[in-house]
């Protein structure tokens, strides 16, 4: 059986890490079953996913200590790549990912959420990097994507004191974008996921791509990055709809990701 649920809603897909036992720990065989997932994941229909962990306590509290502790040098090089391979996909899946962070967020728990395109959590939310108290450095990419999404000074502050931090510290460093109740956190996700579902899709993918490649060179690059994408666009249905409906003064728009 999968550790992995996969729900549909409307044009929004929703994964569920489900390890329950283990708080959702990511051990090779869940890392397996999530990039099944993703395989399973149709874009034709597909505009956005929702990641988040089963149970009230857990989003993902790390990978699998039991799994490492017994890894050699080159295992764990495999290991970590295992993890970095998978995550580094979610942060390139061509539609928008949306961590919904359920609980605690640990090591590569942390990691996951932070290949995702936007974290959101529940009140209960605690975020962290403990790797060197366990005596590893973060495996799944935490080195690279906290020192890139928060500052390198509070990134290096985090993991070197393996400090954890409640959710509304990880507001305010710009970890999450918003904090819910814990009821509220999957509707808000659902919310969010439907209102970047009603736009034009191949838009919003081309938005990701232009913020996500761009990222990664200087501005005369990264512009080029976005004119490139820009221009695609007007040889899609959805531009030539988005704009008519603007100018017939049409609230509905019919796009079909063409
Ligand atoms: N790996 C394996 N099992 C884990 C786990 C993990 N990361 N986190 C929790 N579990 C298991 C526990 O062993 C326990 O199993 P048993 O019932 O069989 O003993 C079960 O989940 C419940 O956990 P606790 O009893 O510990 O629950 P708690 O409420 O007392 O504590 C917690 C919760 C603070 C999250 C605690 O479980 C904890 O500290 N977990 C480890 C967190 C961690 O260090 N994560 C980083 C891992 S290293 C990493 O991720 C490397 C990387 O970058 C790739």
């Amino acid at each position: 059986m999968s550790n992995v649920l996969y729900e549909v809603k409307g044009n929004v897909g929703i994964l569920t890490i489900s390890r329950e036992k283990a708080l959702n720990a990511l051990n090779s065989e869940v890392l397996d079953d999530l990039n099944a997932a993703l395989d399973a994941v149709d874009l034709e229909e597909i505009r956005c996913l929702i990641l988040t962990g089963a149970g009230q306590k857990s989003f993902v509290a790390g990978a699998d200590i039991g799994e490492m502790s017994t890894l050699t040098k080159a295992e764990g090089e495999a290991f970590g790549k295992k993890g970095n391979d998978l995550f580094r996909r979610i942060e390139t899946f061509p539609i928008p990912v949306i961590a919904a962070v359920n609980g605690f967020a640990l090591g590569g728990g942390c990691e996951i959420a932070m290949s995702c395109d936007i974290r959101i959590c529940s009140d209960n939310a605690v975020f962290g990097q403990p790797e060197v108290g366990l005596g590893i450095t973060p495996g799944f990419g935490g080195t690279q994507r906290l020192a890139r999404l928060v500052s390198p000074g509070m990134a290096k502050q985090l993991i070197y004191t393996a400090r954890n931090i409640k959710a509304d510290e990880a507001y305010r460093i710009g970890l999450v974008n918003a904090v819910y109740n814990t009821e509220e956190l999957m509707p808000a996700a659902e919310k969010m996921a439907a209102g970047i579902a009603k736009n034009a899709p191949i838009a919003v993918r081309h938005c990701k791509k232009a913020i996500n490649d761009g990222l990664q060179v200087g501005m005369d690059e990264a512009i080029v990055i976005e004119e490139k994408l820009f221009g695609d666009c007007f040889e899609t249905h959805d531009q030539v709809e988005g704009m008519s409906a603007f100018l017939e003064k049409r609230k509905e728009k019919n796009f079909i990701n063409k």
